[in-house]
């Protein structure tokens, strides 16, 4: 059942956070669902501007809806990742989304609220729901791309701004993390003062946290034992995620813990069976392996086993 991220939130505030798992193809898909329904999560499904036309953003969301009908039980957002302007009309336009994010965050801050602010006009006319982002994160994103010297964080007085000139309904802020598979070079860590005094300023304001890939260490080590090249990589520990999620942070993005399940799945594969060459039967590791990656995070964000209780307040919040 698709339903809108803002009665995710809600019901999540304080208590756990829910994941926000981007996903490109069919394998993603089936694995995250079954993840999800065998953990009993509620989820948000994460489409960015690349993953839209990997393939084709008609074949994704038609991939989605088809998921949803396979697993009658799951609940779940379609989210919209990191949106320039005119991704987000196209998505709002579509009907199929149930909020978008415009990343406007590279902008300065008048500039980044004029579009947010024609956002979320245009989407909440549609009963859409909007992230904006304030701050920069460290490394690279889709269309920016921002060293970790310079990376900015959020300012908890300016969110409170932003948030009353944009009416945007949740906040991507910059805690200290970035995207990708090199978070931290040092001893940096997340900024957990910046995201205890947003949540004084903006109280049950729903925050978001990207760049919330932990990139596990084993699944390194087998990448580089399979021929893999990452030396170095390194994500935010699980405790920091689980620490986050009770503090306001409703929403944890993650993409490349995905992808390093993927590279590590079919390197190995096709190490230890080097007469293959059939997709099917990596593919369906593949999916096995992805479900349970998601199953062992949703216990971390404490999402797992919230199912039942989020169908009952949604069902509530419907009357
Ligand atoms: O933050 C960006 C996400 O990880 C999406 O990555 O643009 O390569 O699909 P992508
Ligand atoms: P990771 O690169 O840490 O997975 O972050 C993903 C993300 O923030 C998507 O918006
Ligand atoms: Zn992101």
């Amino acid at each position: 059942m698709i339903v809108s991220t803002k009665l995710l939130f809600e019901h999540a505030y304080g208590k756990y956070a829910v994941g926000a798992y981007n996903i490109n193809n069919a394998e993603q898909i089936m694995g995250l669902f079954r993840g999800c329904v065998e953990s009993k999560a509620p989820f948000v499904v994460q489409i960015s501007k690349g993953a839209r036309s990997y393939t084709d953003k008609l074949l994704l969301e038609a991939m989605i809806r088809a998921a949803d009908e396979i697993f009658p039980e799951a609940i779940f957002a379609v989210h919209l990742d990191h949106g320039d302007e005119e991704t987000c009309m196209d998505c709002i336009a579509s009907g199929f989304y149930s909020s978008v994010m415009i990343d406007a965050s590279a902008e300065p801050f008048e500039k980044n609220v004029e579009i947010t602010k024609r956002v979320v006009d245009a989407a909440h006319a549609k009963g859409i729901a909007v992230e904006a982002e304030l701050g920069q994160l460290g490394g690279v994103e889709e269309h920016v791309s921002v060293s970790e010297a310079d990376a900015k964080l959020t300012d908890p007085k300016e969110a409170i701004e932003f948030v009353r000139l944009t009416g945007c309904d949740s906040l991507a802020c910059a805690i200290g993390t970035s995207h990708g598979a090199y978070k931290f070079t040092g001893t940096q860590g997340l900024h957990f003062e910046v995201v205890e005094e947003i949540a004084r300023l903006l109280p049950r304001f729903p925050l978001v946290m990207h760049g919330s890939s932990s990139v596990p260490q084993d699944e390194v080590e087998r990448i580089n034992a399979a021929g893999g090249k990452l030396p170095g990589a390194k994500g935010v520990s699980e405790e920091d995620i689980a620490k986050a999620s009770k503090m306001g942070v409703t929403k944890v993005n993650i993409d490349t813990d995905g992808r390093l399940v993927w590279c590590r799945v079919h390197r190995e594969h096709f190490i230890e069976h080097p007469e293959n060459f059939d997709l099917r039967p990596v593919g369906k590791v593949f999916m096995s392996e992805y479900s349970k990656y998601i199953q062992d995070k949703n216990k971390v964000l404490g999402s797992a086993g919230q199912l039942e209780s989020v169908r009952e307040f949604i069902k509530n919040a419907e009357v």
